[in-house]
């Protein structure tokens, strides 16, 4: 079992297993009518599943655009709060098809609150792509398009996930079992 920063970490989904399936997201992807493509990443959590995800479409013969927003629904810690856009993309989206790629869906309220936002700009369509997917946590009426793997109820962390600023780095997805 990896050992990072003292902790034990279990791994849930490789590095391989996720590069994998980023390939069958972006055909599956490619696969949709999308016209006038921008793809939206949700800072921070999902910086290195979207690098990794618009390479893969780009294999899979799909040109997005691609931005970034970011919004805080979390503190340091792990329980949600209130939903603010810290750092907005640049482009109109008015007409446009939008993919939002985020890491973690969970309680969903994240994802709401930006669908609903651009949908409010004048967006021709919303698609959400996340690399997980917590169904049993949410709350929020909002489903994804596109999912990478179905998450079981465990807090994780890596391949852009944190716990307190840390372990973002992880090439995997994991858990953190315990002191090393
Ligand atoms: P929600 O769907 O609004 O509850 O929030 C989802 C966001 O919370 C994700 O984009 C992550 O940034 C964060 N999050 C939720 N669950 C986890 C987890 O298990 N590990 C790390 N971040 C998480
Ligand atoms: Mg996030």
């Amino acid at each position: 079992m990896p050992v990072v920063r003292g902790k034990q970490i279990e791994v849930l989904y490789s590095a391989s297993a996720i590069a994998q399936r980023n390939l069958e997201l972006a055909k599956e992807i490619a696969a949709r009518d999308y016209h006038d493509l921008l793809v939206i990443s949700v800072l921070k959590g999902s910086f290195i599943f979207a690098a990794d995800l618009i390479r893969a479409m780009h294999d899979a013969g799909i040109s997005p655009e691609v931005e970034f927003i970011m919004i805080s629904s979390y503190g340091a810690g792990q329980t949600s709060g209130e939903i603010r856009v810290l750092r907005d993309i640049d482009n109109a989206v008015a007409g446009r098809d939008l993919i939002l790629i985020d890491d973690i869906l969970e309680s969903g309220k994240t994802l709401k609150y930006t669908r609903d936002l651009m949908l409010s700009r004048g967006a021709r369509s919303v698609s959400v792509v996340v690399l997980l997917d917590k169904h049993s946590r949410r709350q929020a009426a909002v489903e994804a398009d596109f999912v990478g793997f179905e998450c079981p109820d465990h807090f994780v962390v890596g391949y852009g996930m944190d716990v307190a600023h840390a372990f973002r780095e992880l090439p995997f997805v994991g858990i953190v079992t315990g002191d090393a």
